[in-house]
C-alpha cells in the first residue's frame, strides 16, 4: 500500500469516515446551507497555545477533522487532559504537562505539520523537546529552516537526529531580534508562540499576518501576552513571566467557505455558507465576482451562486495575506475550466501545487503548466524548475473519470469537478479530505449531491 493511501484511510477512520472512494454521479447543481466550523489552521495552533497557560483553555467552534485528533493525541500524550464538551467546545487542561516517551511522540510522525509548533511551548515548560518528522500535504518541500533558525535566535540547542529534532534549551529563552526571508505562517506562529513567555521583547520582522495569525494573537493576548502588530509586518512581542488558560471562539474556516463557494460556481448551484464573513474574504469575493460568481452577505453567512450566463477568465497569483490565498486556487480553478477563454493562475507560495490539474486533465480540461511566472510579478519559483504557473483555457464541459486525491484542497477540487462533470466518476482516497473539511459527506448530502461511498 503506497503512503498516499495509507494516510488517506488514517485521516479518514480518525473522523469516522470508514469509505476509501465515493462515486459521484455529477451534473447536479450543489443547492442548500451549510454551517462552518472555527478554522482548521487556528484550532490547531490555539490547543498549542494552551500549553503555555497555567489554567486550563475553553476553545469553541471545534471541527470534527482528523488535523485536530492528531494534536489532541500529541497534547494528551504530553500530559494536557483535552475533554469535550457539548458539540463542539474542548477543554485543554496543561495542569501536569510532561515529557513524552520517544516511542509515543515518533507514533505522530509524518501525521501532521502542526508538531514542529510544540517546539517553544515545551521549551518553556519542560526545558526540552522533542519534533518527529512532519507529514502535512507534499504540495512542495516544506523545508523548517525559519523555525529551527527563529528558535536557535532565542538561544535553543536544535539537534537533528534520524528520527526526528531534539531541541534544548540550557539558558532559557530570550528575547531575540527575528527577519523572516519569507512571510511563513507557521514560522511566524513559531515566534508568537516562543517569545510570549521568553525573556525580554522580540521584534519579528517580514511576519505573515493572515486572519489565523491575528486570532492567534487575540488567544495570546487573552492569556496575558503582550504583542503589537506594527505596519510593514513588524510584531513585537514582550515577555511575561506567566500565562494563563483563554476562552475563545475559533475565526471561521475562510478556506472552507472558499472552497464551498468554487462548489456552487463550477456546479451552477446555490449555497448559503453559514458563519463566512466578508472582511477576511474579501480579496476572493473580488475574484469570485470578477470570474462572473454572485454572492450575498449577510450577519449569519455569505450565499454564494452562479447568477446564470457565462463564467469569465481571470488572472490570479496566489500570495500571502492580503493576496488570494494558495488554498483557494484548487478548488477555484474547477471553475476556471469553465469560464469562456483564457484564465493564468500563478502559484507563488508552492512550488509543487498543480499536481491536483493532471486529475482535470484526464476530465476533459485544458490545462497546462509552465515553469515560467505568467501572469506578471516574478516570484522566488521563476528561476528553478517548478511548474507553477497554470493556463487554463475554456469553456470545457468536464467528463467523468477515476481520480485519486492527492492532497487536501487538490482532492476537494476533484470533488467538485466530479460533482460537476457529466457521468459517474469515482475519487479514491477520500479520507485525505477529512483531515480539513468537517463532515464533508454530509454536507454534499445537504446540499444535493448525488453519490454513493464505496469502502
Ligand atoms: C500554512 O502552512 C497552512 N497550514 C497551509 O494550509 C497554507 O497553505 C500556508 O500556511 C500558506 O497560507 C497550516 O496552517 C497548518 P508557510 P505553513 O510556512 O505554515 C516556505 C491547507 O491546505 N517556508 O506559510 O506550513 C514554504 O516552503 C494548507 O490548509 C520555508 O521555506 O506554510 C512555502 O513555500 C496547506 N521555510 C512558504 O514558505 C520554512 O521554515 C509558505 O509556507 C517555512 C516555510
Amino acid at each position: 500500500m503506497n503512503t498516499l493511501v495509507e494516510d488517506a484511510q488514517a485521516a479518514g477512520a480518525s473522523v469516522g469516515l470508514t469509505a476509501e472512494r465515493i462515486t459521484v454521479r455529477g451534473g447536479r447543481p450543489l443547492k442548500g446551507r451549510i454551517e462552518l466550523k472555527g478554522a482548521k489552521n487556528l484550532v490547531t495552533k490555539a490547543m498549542v497555545a494552551s500549553l503555555l497557560g497555567e489554567t486550563p483553555s475553553e476553545l469553541r467552534s471545534v471541527p470534527e477533522i482528523s488535523d485536530v485528533r492528531v494534536v489532541k493525541g500529541l497534547l494528551e500524550v504530553h500530559g494536557v487532559k483535552v475533554t469535550s464538551v457539548g458539540a463542539d467546545t474542548i477543554l485543554l487542561d496543561p495542569s501536569n504537562v510532561e515529557s513524552a516517551h520517544f516511542e509515543v511522540i515518533d507514533a505522530y510522525a509524518g501525521s501532521s505539520r502542526i508538531p514542529i509548533l510544540f517546539c517553544g511551548p515545551l521549551l518553556h515548560r519542560l526545558g526540552e523537546a522533542f519534533i518527529p518528522d512532519l507529514g502535512g500535504c507534499r504540495i512542495g518541500d516544506r523545508p523548517i529552516d525559519f523555525h529551527l533558525e527563529g528558535l536557535r535566535r532565542f538561544g535553543a540547542v536544535v539537534d537533528k537526529q534520524p528520527q526526528g529534532i531534539r531541541l534544548t534549551a540550557p539558558n532559557g529563552l530570550k528575547g531575540a531580534k527575528i527577519e523572516l526571508p519569507y512571510p511563513s505562517v507557521g514560522a511566524t506562529e513559531q515566534v508568537l508562540l516562543t517569545a510570549v513567555r521568553a525573556e525580554g521583547t522580540t521584534e519579528l520582522r517580514g511576519a505573515a499576518v493572515e486572519p489565523e495569525i491575528m486570532d492567534l494573537i487575540n488567544i495570546l493576548q487573552k492569556m496575558g501576552a503582550i504583542i503589537s502588530v506594527d505596519t510593514d509586518r513588524v510584531i513585537r512581542i514582550e515577555g511575561v513571566e506567566r500565562l494563563e488558560g483563554f476562552s475563545h471562539t475559533a475565526l471561521f474556516d475562510r478556506n472552507e467557505a472558499a472552497s464551498w463557494a468554487a462548489a456552487a460556481l463550477a456546479t451552477e448551484g446555490d449555497i448559503f455558507v453559514g458563519g463566512a464573513r466578508q472582511s477576511e474574504m474579501l480579496t476572493f469575493l473580488n475574484v469570485f465576482r470578477k470570474v462572473g460568481g454572485a454572492f450575498e452577505i449577510n450577519d449569519n453567512g455569505i450565499r454564494f451562486y452562479h447568477p446564470g450566463g457565462k463564467l469569465k477568465p481571470v488572472i490570479i497569483e496566489t500570495d500571502v495575506h492580503p493576496g488570494f490565498m494558495t488554498d483557494w486556487q484548487q478548488p477555484l480553478v474547477v471553475a476556471l475550466t469553465k469560464a469562456e477563454g483564457v484564465s493564468i493562475v500563478h502559484e507563488t507560495v508552492y512550488e509543487q501545487r498543480f499536481g491536483f490539474t493532471d486529475a482535470l486533465v484526464d476530465m476533459g480540461a485544458h490545462i497546462q503548466l509552465h515553469r515560467e511566472c505568467l501572469g506578471g510579478a516574478e516570484c522566488r519559483f521563476g528561476q528553478r524548475n517548478f511548474n507553477h504557473s497554470a493556463v487554463i483555457v475554456g469553456p470545457t464541459d468536464l467528463h467523468a473519470a477515476d481520480v485519486v486525491v492527492p492532497d487536501l484542497r487538490g482532492g476537494f477540487s476533484h470533488l467538485i469537478a466530479a460533482l460537476s462533470a457529466e457521468g459517474s466518476s469515482t475519487v479514491s482516497n477520500v479520507g485525505i479530505i477529512a483531515r480539513g473539511y468537517e463532515n464533508f459527506i454530509a454536507k454534499l448530502r445537504a446540499l444535493g449531491a448525488d453519490f454513493v461511498l464505496e469502502a
